[in-house]
């Protein structure tokens, strides 16, 4: 307890600006939500079944920021199911940043599908399998977000980048200001094995496990700590670092299951501008 206390306060003391209220504060969940469990401030659950999935929404809207959620995926067959951690701007043409995760049959592999909407126009999945099994322990995942690029990170290493590509004509997402979201929803028409795997109802109710949210953002009030926040303003985050730029290589060639940049069906009069710039 003490050093929990401790942890908070050091967090706290580094960047004021850190979102330390857990759930209650930071996410629109009281009354609590259907099909939402919250174990503590700290844990929060999504349970879906026959009836629905669940949902919930930050009370916080944020203008670039550095958001990680602690997930644990669920267990046994999970086929169909879609669990998600994603930030979204309600507008009609709108930005997003998505980590989503695709269940499977027991035994076999989740897959990660990443995807970035700017300008309300999508189609920039990036899929990727995982190096631990997601649904035996917590991990972190991370997006940060600011002018001059995107991250995807799992567990602190980078496996994905979004260039600021504007010189070269490709929208960026710097003007909407977006809500974090977590969902947990039935995606058997799609997302396993493109819908072949369909949900095993007799496994519901499925239960999908977040804990310890931060969000750390420049523009959610009037100070503005975060020049103080390395995401923002580190000479490594302005642009990609060498290691990040490594850790997304590896990645690629030993975990990626499907990049858009190289879907010739999906562009078959020649891939989106950025493909070309993306920094590793
Ligand atoms: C599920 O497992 C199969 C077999 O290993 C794999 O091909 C597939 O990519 C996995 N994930 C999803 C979401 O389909």
């Amino acid at each position: 307890m003490l050093g929990l206390v401790f942890g908070m306060l050091v967090i706290m003391l580094a960047s004021p600006k850190l979102a330390m209220a857990g759930f209650y504060g930071d996410f629109q969940v009281e009354p609590v939500p259907d099909h939402v469990i919250i174990q503590s401030d700290s844990l929060l659950q999504l349970t879906m079944d026959k009836n629905s999935g669940g949902s919930v929404v930050s009370k916080s809207n944020y203008l670039f920021g550095y958001f990680n959620m602690k997930m644990k995926l669920i267990s046994g067959n999970s086929a169909g199911t879609v669990t998600t951690f994603y930030i979204f701007s309600d507008e009609a043409n709108h930005d997003e940043i998505d980590f989503e995760f695709l269940g499977n049959y027991s035994g076999d592999p989740y897959l990660l599908h990443t995807n970035i909407f700017a300008s309300g126009v999508g189609n920039r999945e990036q899929q990727f399998f995982l190096w631990f099994d997601p649904t035996a322990d917590f991990h972190d995942y991370t997006i940060i977000w600011n002018p001059q690029q995107i991250l995807f990170l799992v567990d602190g290493r980078a496996v994905r980048s979004f260039p600021n590509n504007e010189a070269i004509g490709v929208p960026y997402l710097k003007s909407q200001w977006m809500n974090v979201h977590l969902s947990l929803w039935n995606g058997e028409t799609w997302a396993t094995l493109g819908g072949l795997r369909r949900i095993d109802w007799n496994s519901a109710p499925f239960v999908a496990s977040y804990s310890t949210f931060v969000g750390d953002s420049c523009f959610d009030s009037a100070d503005s700590p975060c020049m103080a926040s390395k995401w923002w303003n580190q000479a490594a985050y302005q642009s990609l670092s060498t290691s990040d730029a490594s850790s997304i290589q590896w990645v690629r060639e030993n975990y990626l299951k499907y990049d858009y940049c190289y879907d010739t069906k999906l562009y078959p009069n020649g891939f989106p501008r950025e493909c070309s710039n993306r920094g590793f």
